[in-house]
């Protein structure tokens, strides 16, 4: 953290680890009073974490400080420029160098913003930047590949990457786009290009109430945003249901109706839970909507050269909207000139703003940094999206529809009823807790449910886990098994229920430990384990959605259980902004 204090010096703190390090640390400065000032929780890109590596960022003189949230590609020749002109480096981030380059035009007889200015022309990669200069009441802010806003607050104005940094303070705020300066010097704030051109920006108004970011009375916000799901999923599909023609009504789809009739291929794209909400995605469009579907983790996208003909749309899935692997493979796909669509969380977020339509999942702000309700949104959003497209194009019949409604508009109360035996799911994790190894296992809807609770699991309680289509553990990862490498196995009454079941004979010969999730009034699973979570018998099309959330709790339950903390897993961060 810089302060520039009321005299215009300016004082530094950094710390490493958590911000409560930070917190005590600044306790110590009783010193430090200022109404200017830039702070930033690193996410370790280049070099270890350590204070040293820690933002701000400052140059040879101390007199620049900096905050950076993204990658530099080109800081390594920058940095050899530097330093073969006398410049001192303490750090091993790719971010120092901004600090330097500010400094070194400053040298040159340029004015802190226009050094600013010049130094972005000179930068390639990612940013989401702001810097203040010792002695002038100032804050200058630049946006490339990295998300950044602007608060406007009362006698006050806040930059920040998220909004759910500043939704405490204000609902008022400028989204900037890439290649947009923001500088507020004293009462006054404007916006330019990296060239200097004027740019004027409309002030966008959030909904997002402040109270929906608390824990609720909770430990923990991924426990809060467990226990939530039943008002998730009436506010994804809350007002977007037409009873009569027995189909969704979307209005972000509305703009492109007539390019959607086109569409022959759809092309999935999302990283992590948001991948794997589009590979139920793909089994629900193509058996609702009749269009073949290609899942591509965003990542990988570009990089394939995919081959898209122009009767191809590509859907971008993101809860933060920010992802920037998820952001890239969109530009590509724009970049070849196809329609390009977005199931995104947050209001007003760089991929939302990028596609060509879309639908917000209307989860409200997520929290934890594992996903758990944007993940069932998403899933609810795609089933919404392959009943709208599937109506539109016949291959779902009305009565079809309404039946896939009714469970639809079903499913909260089904989610409620489901969340009473957290407690029952808290007793089971204590007895797998100190497992160090555990399959997650399930077959097509139950799929990409299997390797979703793994990823859950692996996230919060860094137990090693694997996801698997039960099919596959012949193939080899059987080899395994024995009495201490575990299994929860997803095997509701579905249309895959008999094939599971055989899987579950073979795990059970090799005597696996088992805990298995099967819909209600099913015993069949009695004789094979003690450990049976029960989920509501519904439309095979939703299971999905009421199986992931045993998986969640579980994974909550084992990460107390070890004495972690579920909100914040080791390593990683909520949106991930860099490539
Ligand atoms: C897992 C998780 C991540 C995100 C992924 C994509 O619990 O949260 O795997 O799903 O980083 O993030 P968004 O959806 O923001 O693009």
């Amino acid at each position: 953290m810089s302060i520039i204090g009321v005299d215009g010096g300016m004082k530094t703190v950094r710390a490493e680890g958590r911000i409560v390090n930070l917190e005590k640390k600044i306790k110590q400065h009783s010193d430090i009073d200022g109404c200017i000032g830039i702070a930033h929780t690193r996410w370790a890109t280049h070099g270890m974490p350590s204070e040293n590596n820690s933002h701000p960022h400052r140059d040879c003189s101390g007199k620049i400080s900096i905050v950076h949230n993204g990658i530099i590609e080109n800081h390594e020749d920058l940095r050899s420029v530097l330093i073969s002109t006398g410049h001192g480096f303490d750090s091993d981030t790719d971010s120092e160098v901004i600090a330097h380059m500010i400094e070194n035009f400053i040298d040159q007889g340029y004015s802190f913003v226009e050094s600013f200015h010049k130094t972005l022309s000179h930068l390639r990669g990612t940013y989401g930047l702001v810097a203040v200069f010792k002695g002038e009441n100032k804050i200058i802010g630049a946006r490339m590949g990295s998300p950044l806003v602007v608060g406007v607050g009362v006698n006050e104005y806040l930059i920040a990457s998220d909004i759910t940094a500043i939704v405490k303070h204000t609902k008022d705020v400028i989204y900037l786009d890439d290649g947009e300066v923001v500088l507020i010097d004293g009462g006054d704030i404007a916006i330019e290009t990296i060239d200097r051109l004027k740019i004027k920006k409309s002030v966008t108004e959030i909904s997002w109430d402040y109270l929906g970011a608390q824990k609720n009375g909770q430990p923990h916000f991924m426990l809060k945003e467990i226990l939530e799901q039943p008002e998730t999923v009436q506010n994804s599909i809350r007002g977007r249901i037409d009873f009569h023609k027995g189909t969704a009504v979307l209005g972000g789809l509305k703009d492109v109706e007539c390019k959607l009739k086109e569409i022959d291929r759809i092309v999935i794209v999302g990283c992590g839970s948001a991948y794997y909400a589009g590979l139920i995605g793909e089994y629900l469009i193509e058996q609702i909507a009749g269009i073949p579907v290609e899942v591509e983790l965003a990542s990988e996208f570009r990089y394939r050269k995919p081959i898209l003909s122009q009767r191809t749309a590509v859907l971008a899935i993101s809860q933060s909207g920010e992802t920037a692997d998820t952001l890239e493979a969109i530009r590509e796909a724009k970049r070849k000139n196809v329609l390009t669509l977005g199931i995104v969380n947050t209001v007003g977020s760089t991929i939302a703003r990028e596609t060509d339509a879309g639908v917000y999942n209307h989860a409200g702000p997520e929290v934890g940094v594992a996903s758990t309700k944007a993940f069932v949104s998403q899933v609810v959003v795609l089933c919404l999206l392959a009943l709208y497209v599937g109506r539109e194009n016949g291959n779902f019949s009305k009565k079809e529809g309404l039946e896939l409604i009714k469970s639809l508009t079903e499913l909260p109360k089904n989610i409620k009823g489901l969340l009473k035996s957290k407690d029952y799911i808290k007793d089971v994790a204590k007895q797998f807790s100190d497992i160090n190894n555990c399959f997650f296992l399930g077959r097509k809807f139950m799929a990409p449910i299997a390797y979703e609770g793994s990823l859950k699991l692996k996230e919060v309680s860094y137990i090693h886990a694997e996801g698997y289509t039960t099919g596959e553990m012949k193939h080899g990862p059987i080899a395994l098994i024995d009495e201490g490498f575990p299994a929860i196995v997803l095997c509701p009454k579905d249309s895959v229920y008999t094939k599971t079941l055989s899987n579950i004979e073979e795990l059970n010969a090799r005597k696996c430990p088992m805990i298995c999730v099967t819909t209600s009034g099913n015993t069949d699973l009695d004789k094979f384990t003690n450990n049976v979570i029960y989920i509501p018998n519904i439309s095979e099309y939703l299971l999905p959605v009421v199986a992931t959330i045993p998986l969640q709790l579980f994974a909550y339950y084992v990460s107390c259980e070890k004495g972690l903390n579920p909100d914040m897993p080791r390593n990683l961060a909520k949106s991930v902004t860099v490539e």
